[in-house]
């Protein structure tokens, strides 16, 4: 081919603002958009309890789910039903994690240092369980007389504690939770377990601070979800119920109890085709099975992971044909054009075309062809 460049053209076109495409798209108009069938239960099994959308290797019923720990029950003496995994009751799945609803330890006092209210919480994961709280939660301790001690992994040893100290309302600021009203604190990897106790710092028990804090709370939840709002939350007699249904604690989980190369040796690897076994970073034994890229669905669960048809996904970088590939796809132009057929690159012209074609992109001019 043998193109000639115009400058004058080049202008005398851009007045005509003559926006020419001869590419053609093989999904010119369409908008397909590619489902991320990603949580699915086995085929067979109930994949809904209430709201909640239950992926393999979890599942309700027998062969329904990948080893006793991945027993769902679908409660239906509430309504909506409630997902339980053993007797914790489940919110959501996420990639690799899933939401527990929350318990928060509360103590209440009466003007006396009377105990008039004792909710203790403590959670367990089971202990040889694939599951770990996520270091996505913190311990939270809300009070000004107060201390917390979070019993860790081992039943009998103090992981972490926190305290919370204030005189008076003036001193606690809203959305900090420094100390003041107020204490955070991080949890260790592989937590499985935790229990909660509290206690007055001063042995006054809130005498001195109960006309504007007369509770202590305590509670593990996701970082992200708890905002602490001051005097306010010490104040508001629902913080208990709101805290629990708005703060949940976020649980990671693996497969197996074995790495993959283990798992592999002991023939024992649940990882189907076209999918890649990443080794646990939870500080929890075990792996997880990932499709590979340019793959989806379920990787836990014969036939394996599918071929995504980036063809049908109006994103593709094609601007001319567009060939599905396993685990990809190609781009090229039909009989008749030229060019990458690329959207970002010089997409597709026509052979010998009797007019001059400019191609656009980004609202730039980028090229001219002036076919002769
Ligand atoms: C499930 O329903 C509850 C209320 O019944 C709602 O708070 C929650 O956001 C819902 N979850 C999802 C994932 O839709
Ligand atoms: C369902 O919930 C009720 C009420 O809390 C409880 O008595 C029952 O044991 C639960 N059923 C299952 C299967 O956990
Ligand atoms: C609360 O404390 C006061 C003073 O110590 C005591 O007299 C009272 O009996 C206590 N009340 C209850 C219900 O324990
Ligand atoms: C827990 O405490 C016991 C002694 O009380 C000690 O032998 C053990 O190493 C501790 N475990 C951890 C994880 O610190
Ligand atoms: C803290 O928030 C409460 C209610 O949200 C408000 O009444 C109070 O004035 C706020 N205090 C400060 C210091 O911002
Ligand atoms: C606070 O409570 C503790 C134990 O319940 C008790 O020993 C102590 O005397 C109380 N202090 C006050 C000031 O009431
Ligand atoms: C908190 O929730 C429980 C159980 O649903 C309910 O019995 C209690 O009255 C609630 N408390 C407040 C202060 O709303
Ligand atoms: C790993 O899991 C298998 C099957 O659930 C069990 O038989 C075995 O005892 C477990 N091993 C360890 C070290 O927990
Ligand atoms: C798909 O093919 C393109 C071009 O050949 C390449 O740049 C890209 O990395 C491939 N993607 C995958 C997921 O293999």
């Amino acid at each position: 081919m043998n193109f000639t460049r115009n400058i004058d053209l080049f202008l005398f076109l851009i007045m005509l603002a003559i926006t020419h495409s001869s590419s053609q798209s093989t999904t010119a108009g369409d908008v397909i958009t590619i489902t991320k069938a990603i949580n699915v239960a086995k085929p067979g099994c109930q994949s809904q309890c209430g709201n909640v959308t239950i992926p393999y290797p979890f599942g309700i019923g027998p062969g329904c789910f990948l080893g006793e720990w991945f027993e769902i029950t679908c409660n239906t003496s509430f309504n909506p039903p409630r997902t339980q995994i053993g007797r914790l009751q489940l919110l959501e799945f996420t990639d690799y994690t899933f939401r527990l609803a929350n318990k928060v330890a509360s103590q209440c006092y009466d003007p006396f240092g009377n105990i008039t209210e004792d909710n203790p919480v403590s959670t367990s994961l089971g202990w040889t369980s694939p599951f770990s709280f996520s270091q996505k939660n913190q311990f939270n301790l809300i009070g000004c007389d107060d201390f917390a001690l979070f019993l860790g992994p081992l039943q009998a040893n103090f992981t972490s504690g926190c305290i919370a100290l204030c005189s008076k309302p003036e001193e606690v600021v809203n959305g900090s939770c420094s100390g003041v009203g107020c204490c955070q604190t991080s949890i260790p990897k592989a937590l499985k377990y935790y229990d909660t106790s509290v206690g007055s710092m001063t042995n006054s028990n809130h005498t001195k601070i109960w006309s504007f804090d007369p509770c202590t709370y305590s509670f593990l939840g996701e970082k992200e979800r708890f905002t602490f709002n001051g005097v306010s939350d010490f104040m508001d007699p629902n913080f208990r119920n709101r805290t629990m249904a708005s703060v949940p604690m976020l649980v990671d989980w693996v497969v197996g109890n074995l790495s993959c190369s283990e798992a592999r040796s002991a023939g024992m690897l649940a990882c189907q085709a076209n999918s890649e076994c990443v080794d646990s970073d939870t500080g929890v034994p075990g792996y997880r099975c990932i499709c590979n890229n340019g793959y989806q669905g379920q990787p836990y669960l014969e036939p394996g992971c599918q071929d995504i048809n980036e063809c049908e996904d109006p994103n593709n970088l094609c601007d001319g044909v567009c060939t599905n590939t396993p685990g990809n796809y190609t781009c090229s132009c039909q009989d008749g054009y030229v060019g990458d057929g690329l959207k970002s690159g010089r997409g597709c012209t026509k052979k010998n075309s009797e007019f001059p074609v400019i191609k656009f992109s980004l609202g730039k001019l980028i090229l001219i062809y002036w076919p002769r």
